[in-house]
């Protein structure tokens, strides 16, 4: 073995300290070094590719992915680098494939039919999908419109049915809604039609989608985040919307509240997540847990029962942040050398067994 990582950052975003990387990077590289090992930050650019191929091939037995890819001006070659990586033996964390299916917005319509998705959750590829299904379920609900490429709230809608009274089980294209955007609260109207029209921008490109889901009222009590270490919850934050009126956003830039907890103070939710990591890696495509990421979570109430239940909002898994909890680089560290170790054990070609 090598005994070197590598770490891939982007340039510029607003995750950086004021050395142009991320704050929770260099506790990894301590914390490695600490353990024999040595690792550094490379910064992608689609013109160093090719050099930044062979240098990690070269020289680290796995790269670790703290990339935003909206920090990216196209993604395309900075996933294709890292499919040919984890081709050519080195050890992905997390694999690009997993990256984006755990990380696509339809994650969560992937996951249907179990506890923590609600039943009526669509996701649109195209406008006719769109067009065909989001009036219906608007009929029954307050929704909410995900685009996939959005992050701290952008493209987010909540959707409402001004005066839904008048309708009856679909809503008519000239029917006006009320949209909430989570980037930050504000509010505008638009008729149906000009909505669904508006949301085309969406739906364009490679990843273009739309997921619709109900819009959860229990928002306002928080959403709660569930950090992971692969397969372990390490920690949690309780992020509580703005107090005013039109708020639903848990997003730092819209006002929300942010509190940092123990796993210990979830219980529930802790058993209830950690029991849901196989099904989770399952339905995503069955590529290996990603080393760290993120799962929100809703309160609902269950209908028959009336008891509380925890509903999947989104998964994270692209480029997820610990500087309030820095001294998670230890863990991450054992976490590295034990699936490296383990992986060196065993011909990666034939992959032999699943983690
Ligand atoms: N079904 C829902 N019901 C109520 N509120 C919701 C629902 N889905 C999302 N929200 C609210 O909208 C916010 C933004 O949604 P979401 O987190 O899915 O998008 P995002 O832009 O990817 O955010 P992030 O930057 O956290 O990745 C959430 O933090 C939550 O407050
Ligand atoms: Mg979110």
């Amino acid at each position: 073995m090598k005994k070197h990582v590598v770490i891939f950052e982007a340039r510029g975003g607003s995750d950086k300290g004021p050395y142009g990387f991320r704050r929770d990077s260099k506790p990894i590289i301590d914390s490695l070094k600490k353990r024999g090992w040595t690792a550094e930050i490379i910064f992608y650019s689609d013109e160093d590719r090719g050099e930044i191929y062979r240098y990690t091939y070269d020289k680290a037995d796995a790269y670790i992915s703290r990339v935003n890819p909206g920090n990216l001006y196209d993604e395309t070659g900075y996933f294709q680098m890292l499919k040919e990586l984890v081709t050519h033996g080195i050890e992905g964390l997390p694999h690009p494939d997993a990256m984006t299916a755990y990380g696509a917005k339809n994650s969560v319509e992937r996951l249907k039919g179990t506890s923590i998705v609600p039943k009526d959750v669509y996701t649109y590829y195209d406008f006719e999908g769109l067009k065909e299904n989001f009036p219906k379920a608007l009929a029954k609900n307050v929704r909410v419109l995900k685009q996939n490429r959005g992050s701290t709230g952008e493209g987010i809608w909540r959707v409402e049915v001004i005066n839904r009274d008048k309708y009856s089980n679909t809503i008519p294209l000239d029917a006006r809604l009320k949209l909430t955007e989570a980037k930050d609260n504000h509010t505008e109207e638009k008729t149906l039609q000009e909505f669904m029209e508006y949301c085309i921008q969406y739906l364009e490109g490679n990843n273009g989608l739309l997921l619709d889901m109900p819009f959860l009222e229990r928002i306002k009590e928080g959403e709660i985040r569930i950090l992971m270490l692969r397969n372990k919850v390490v920690n949690v934050v309780h992020k509580k919307p703005a107090n005013t009126k039109d708020a639903f956003s848990a997003t730092l830039f819209s006002g929300a509240k942010y509190r940092y907890d123990k796993p210990e103070k979830w219980p529930e939710l802790v058993t209830l997540v950690e029991q849901m990591v196989p099904i989770i890696q399952q339905r995503l495509g069955n590529y290996d847990i990603p080393l760290i990421w993120t799962a929100d979570f809703i309160l609902d109430t269950d209908q028959k029962t009336k008891k509380d239940k925890y509903v999947l909002g989104e998964i994270n898994a692209s480029c997820v942040g610990f500087s309030t909890f820095l001294e998670l680089s230890e863990n991450i560290a054992d976490e590295v050398l034990a699936l490296l170790d383990a992986e060196s054990a065993v011909n990666s070609r034939w992959g032999a067994f699943t983690r």
